[in-house]
């Protein structure tokens, strides 16, 4: 059994898909998720409906008294701003968490300053607009730093989540960030690139995705299984010149970011590869191809 909350109250500011369908899961889970705060009363509202019975709809400046703990789910650029409005509005004590996962706890400086203990609770998951399965924020990991009092009590809250808890130095959100969003989002491009490159080979976008599909799967498997360089295959680990200067060629008539795209990747292939064994010599042949490549196109 989870021990109960520590704290009697926990307030959402927010109205988004963040706000709405964390609040519903730690609701779920036992938290006791009092009042939700926005800077639209209507959203606000339909927010707090959806979080759950009981939750009351409430202005900016009611909810630092109902509150021991709140949770700023709002656009990354507005989370300064909406922290200087709670300060201004009382909060001056407990803690602050904010769901962004690019900044630190600087961007609650004025809370910070008012005797608010400060943390970040990033849910390392793709939330849509519009998203209502609080099971998507179930067993996920969060990335949490700040505060000792605000850590202690984000990865109270992770638990709640049955989730994992992702200690990031103080400095570190922006490389946190930029390596979830290279994951997350690399995926994405990585595949519209292919798909653009299939079509040269005369393969319409869905069946080069329905194709594509069993090959990424199975390679994300591996990687995950065996870690990024053991789980290596292709022509870069092979060290095999020839099939890279074909692929070069295949590049001429593509968009230019897509035959970047191809090179970028290449060129990080063959450094896992060195880790692995890959000759120098054979390294310098496939770079050296993949400069003619980039030549060849300027
Ligand atoms: N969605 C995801 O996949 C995801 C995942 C992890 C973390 N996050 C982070 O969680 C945070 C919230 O993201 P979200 O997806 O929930 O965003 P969202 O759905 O776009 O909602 C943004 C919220 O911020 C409010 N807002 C914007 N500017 C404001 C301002 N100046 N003053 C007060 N409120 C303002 C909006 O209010 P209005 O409705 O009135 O415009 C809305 O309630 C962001 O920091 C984001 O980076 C998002």
């Amino acid at each position: 059994m989870l021990p109960q909350p520590a704290r009697p109250g926990l307030g959402l500011f927010g109205s988004g898909a963040v706000a709405r369908v964390l609040g519903r899961a730690l609701r779920e889970r036992g938290v006791h998720v009092v009042a939700l705060a926005a800077r639209d009363s209507d959203r606000a509202a339909r927010a707090a409906a959806f979080v759950g019975p009981g939750v009351a709809a409430v202005t900016t400046s009611a909810l630092p008294g109902l509150v021991d703990a709140v949770v700023i789910a709002v656009s990354d650029e507005a989370i300064t701003e909406v922290a200087a409005q709670l300060a201004a509005a009382g909060l001056h004590r407990g803690v602050a968490l904010h769901t962004c996962g690019a900044a630190g706890i600087d961007a609650l400086a004025p809370l910070s300053e008012a005797g608010v203990s400060c943390g970040v609770l990033h849910p390392l998951q793709t939330l849509p607009p519009g998203a209502d399965s609080v099971t998507r924020l179930f067993g996920i990991t969060f990335a949490v730093g700040g505060d000792a009092e605000a850590v202690r009590l984000a990865a109270e809250l992770v638990a709640r989540l049955d989730g994992r808890t992702l200690h990031v130095a103080p400095l570190g959100f922006a490389a946190y960030h930029a390596a979830a969003a290279l994951a997350g989002n690399g995926i994405a491009a990585l595949l519209d690139g292919a798909v653009t490159l299939m079509a040269r080979a005369g393969v319409d976008a869905p069946h080069a995705l329905d194709a594509l599909g069993p090959l990424c799967r199975t390679s994300l498997e591996n990687v995950l299984a065996l870690g990024p360089v053991a789980a290596l295959t292709g022509p870069v680990a092979r060290g095999d010149a020839r099939t890279i200067q074909t692929h070069a060629g295949a590049l001429r008539d593509v968009p230019d970011d897509v035959a970047r795209l191809y090179r970028a990747t290449a060129a990080r292939l063959v450094t896992m590869a060195g880790r692995r064994g890959l000759s120098e010599d054979a390294a310098a042949r496939i770079l050296g191809l993949l400069d003619v490549a980039e030549g060849e196109r300027t």
